[in-house]
């Protein structure tokens, strides 16, 4: 335990064997507590030195393995509320505080800063769509507060960036910053980005269950504009001695680079962090300030990227990110139209 007035709590999580949820089993274990994993055993391996109990939460009695079972801290980071629902009826009863890692995805608008949310799916939807992700944390929100009162924590994460990402939207930035070059960069340099880093965030979910803390935050770092947000990361590539020279950032056109087959914030072909103006102009402008009075630790970029390159020392295969050849063919078609429109030095 890293403080010795924290006692040693039996901490449930549900989930645990991949990123966010086993950074939080392991954090937990590693400050002395007596942790327990549940999932399916599908997606990953438990920490070591926690228990792990294997459930299915999508089967008729898949989780009576731990019904009945008392534990004074339970973390979920589920999506659907058909699968919170019955955990919600196994154990919160005897849970003494309840997490649930929801989204800030649950917020109905993403142009302007707004506290709509999204209208909740049915309570027993098990509705897997993407479309329905916000809403369904929605309603996954409600039956945690319904249930647990003021013994439960909502969080409303923004992007989580860190070692462990299955869906990684930070890495191509630092891989590619680190080959240097000219690299394309997307739209305003100006224009805000988020994200929390998992380390912080499972500390903060941690500390906040161990102290009671009840209520709803938005869990995110302070904005900064996405040129900082490059040059930060190449200012932590060559403090770190991983670079010698600077890389040179082209800034194209938010349009131009859609038009080119690049794709916004996520999955193939796409430049992570990046989204598109005015539609998304609410996105990187989330409040840190309530999480951040709350307990919250943000690392700095510079420590971000440290943890995230040493944890990838075997270049990974990233789901986001573009080739070196489109980027390439994107670059080209920019300057070509630059020069089109370019006034020949003689006229000038
Ligand atoms: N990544 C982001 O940038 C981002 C942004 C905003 C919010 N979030 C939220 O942050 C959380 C991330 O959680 P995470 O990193 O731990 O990843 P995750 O993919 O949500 O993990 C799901 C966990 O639940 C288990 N599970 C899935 N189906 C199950 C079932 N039917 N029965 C029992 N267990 C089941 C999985 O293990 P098995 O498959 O082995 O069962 C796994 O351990 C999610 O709530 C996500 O919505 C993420």
């Amino acid at each position: 335990m890293t403080d010795s007035n924290v006692q040693r709590k039996r901490v449930l999580v549900l989930g645990g064997t991949v990123y966010l949820s086993r950074e939080i089993a392991r954090l937990a274990a590693e400050r002395g507590h007596e942790v327990t994993v549940a999932a399916r055993g599908t997606s990953g391996a438990a920490p070591e030195g926690v228990e792990f109990v294997r459930i299915d939460r999508a089967e008729a009695g898949g989780v009576d393995a731990l019904r009945g079972r008392e534990f004074d801290a339970v973390f979920d980071v589920a999506r659907l509320p058909g699968l919170v629902g019955p955990v919600l009826d196994a154990l919160a009863e005897g849970a003494g505080h309840w997490s649930f890692v929801s989204s800030i995805s649950a917020y109905a608008r993403h142009d302007v800063v707004s506290d709509e949310l999204h209208e909740p799916t049915a309570p027993d939807s098990v509705d897997p769509a993407l479309e329905r992700y916000g809403a369904s944390k929605v309603a996954c929100e409600n039956l945690v507060r319904e249930r647990l009162g003021d013994r439960a924590l909502v969080s409303r994460p923004g992007l989580i960036v860190g070692p462990g990402d299955p869906n990684d939207r930070l890495g191509y930035w630092p891989l590619r910053l680190a080959e240097g070059g000219e690299v394309l960069a997307p739209g305003d340099p100006e224009r805000p980005v988020q994200w929390i880093d998992v380390a912080d965030y499972a500390a903060w979910l941690l500390d906040a269950a161990e102290a009671g803390l009840s209520g709803t935050f938005d869990v995110i770092g302070e904005p900064v504009g996405m040129g900082a947000f490059l040059e930060g990361i190449a200012d932590a590539l060559a403090g770190a001695g991983i670079i010698a020279e600077r890389p040179s950032l082209t800034w194209v056109e938010q349009e131009f680079v859609s038009k080119h087959g690049v794709n916004h914030w996520a999955g193939p072909q796409s430049l992570g962090l990046w989204v598109p103006s005015p539609e998304y102009d609410g996105f990187g402008a989330r409040p840190s300030a309530p999480a951040v009075a709350a307990g919250l630790r943000l690392s700095p970029l510079a420590d971000t990227i440290k943890r995230w390159w040493e944890a990838n020392t075997e270049a990974p295969q990233l789901i986001a990110g573009i080739t070196r050849e489109k980027e390439g063919a994107v670059l080209g078609a920019w300057h070509d139209r630059t020069r089109r429109f370019a006034v020949p030095q003689a006229e000038a």
